[in-house]
């Protein structure tokens, strides 16, 4: 019997995406001057061949001078369209990703107070920017605060100019990359970074329209969104990937509220994730100790694999006419096709799996391999010695990070690709 996971599936805009595999974002870290290039083409012409029903782009930043990592492709300037040479290499970009027929979206960021000391063209010293300015806490002990000061400058209050200017580097940005030829973008508003931390009551105390209420946390969200939309083909996908809250959280009412916002202002995808540089859940380490306990009483999650399957669910009973993707965890066909046929998501996004097995979509759907041969095991990365002493929590979701970037470099240059040794 054919997979659920070979059915297409089509979005609001129009899009089809022929199955329900989608490569996730990973940051390529292949940007050297922070413009697209050869070798990243590369990379995604290798992915073009492996049956994904669509390839999420690693984070592309829209302001150069607050990047995520020193090498993410960025928006340089206000985009006029006049570039030629610019829209080029972009348009080279689309057409090696999208060259077997697979819809490529592109995940736009902007990393707010997560944005790593020299990253971008700010300098060394100058701040970063942020709803409200609250310092990065990666822990209370003397390693993790000496860290934080060294990694990371204090956050400023971003004036409503700068809102305006923010928003309109999303929107410049998006206009970019449907002039390029790609299917969408995607807002990431997870893991921390801007949008994320104007969502967050945590990170955003503002007392103006941008702040106070749920409703008004996901102004500056729905704001990016609805200009984009203005500005772009009616095929054109816009996405949005999200944290998933705990239902323990006091913010879970909240977050529903802002997901109900966003589902009502014509979003074609909500991609559930979660986790930020303060507590890296997405990629399946915590540091706090709430989750872990949450996650370790939820028997459903720990008998399949997805991290954020609870969430996916609560979001899918409110909202079941949005195209709902879930990411984190996936490493099997039958881990993927019980998150389908539970109803938990429409698609199911692969990050790690994908930097070590380009075609691994050509593996899951094919009828001729067994289920329990239809995966790929990963053990976690290795970690350097000289790291060891850092938090334990940190540095596993960094050394992760680390080494499937390592293996997207070798993917990008045609070398053979590994999975981490036990
Ligand atoms: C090398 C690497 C880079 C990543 N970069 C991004 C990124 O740019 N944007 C994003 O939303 N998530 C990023 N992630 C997180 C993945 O999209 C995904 O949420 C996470 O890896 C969990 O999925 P997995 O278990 O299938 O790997 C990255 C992960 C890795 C390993």
């Amino acid at each position: 019997m054919p997979s659920p996971l070979a059915d297409p599936v089509k979005l609001p805009c129009g899009l089809v995406l022929p199955n329900r595999l989608s490569k996730a974002a990973m940051a390529e870290m292949l940007a050297k001057n922070n413009k697209p290039n050869d070798t990243l083409s590369d990379a995604y012409e290798r992915w073009s061949q492996g049956g994904w029903g669509c390839i999420l782009t690693g984070n592309v930043q829209v302001d150069v001078n607050h990047m995520g990592s020193p090498f993410d492709p960025a928006l340089h300037s206000e985009y006029t369209g006049k570039d030629a040479a610019l829209l080029e290499q972009w348009k080279k970009y689309a057409d090696a990703s999208q060259k077997h027929g697979t819809p490529t979206i592109v995940q736009i960021c902007h990393p707010g107070r997560q944005s790593f000391r020299g990253a971008g063209k700010r300098g060394m010293f100058a701040p970063t920017i942020a709803p409200s300015a609250v310092p990065i806490n990666i822990g209370t002990g003397l390693v993790e605060r000496a860290i934080a000061a060294v990694a990371w400058t204090q956050p400023r209050e971003m004036t409503r100019g700068e809102i305006d200017t923010v928003i309109r580097q999303f929107v410049d940005t998006a206009r970019l990359m449907a002039d390029a030829g790609f299917s969408g973008v995607e807002l990431h508003a997870a893991h921390g970074y801007l949008l994320d931390q104007f969502l967050s009551s945590k990170t955003n105390r503002r007392t103006d329209e941008y702040g106070g209420t749920p409703e008004k946390r996901a102004r500056f969200v729905l704001d990016i969104l609805t200009e984009t939309r203005k500005v772009v083909p009616a095929n054109f996908a816009i996405g949005i990937k999200l944290n998933s809250a705990d239902h323990s959280s006091d913010t879970f009412e909240e977050t529903m509220t802002q997901i109900a916002l966003l589902a009502s202002a014509g979003l074609d995808f909500l991609e559930i994730s979660g986790g930020s540089y303060e507590d890296p859940r997405m990629m399946g380490h915590s540091t706090s100790a709430k989750a872990q306990v949450s996650d370790a009483k939820s028997a459903r999650t720990a008998a399949r694999e997805a991290f954020f399957l609870e969430f996916a669910h609560t979001v899918r009973e409110r909202h079941p006419d949005l195209v709902l993707m879930l990411t984190g965890g996936f490493r099997s066909r039958a881990g993927a096709e019980a998150a389908i046929n539970d109803g938990a998501c429409d698609l199911v996004g692969i990050g790690r799996p994908a930097a070590v097995d380009p075609k691994f979509p050509l593996l899951l759907l094919d009828e001729q391999v067994a289920d329990e041969d239809a995966k790929l095991v990963l053990e976690k990365a290795p970690v350097p010695w000289y790291a060891k002493w850092l938090p334990r929590s940190l540095i596993g979701a960094g050394a992760e990070s680390t080494y499937y970037a390592g293996q997207i470099g070798r993917l990008a240059k045609g070398l053979a690709t590994y999975a981490p040794a036990l």
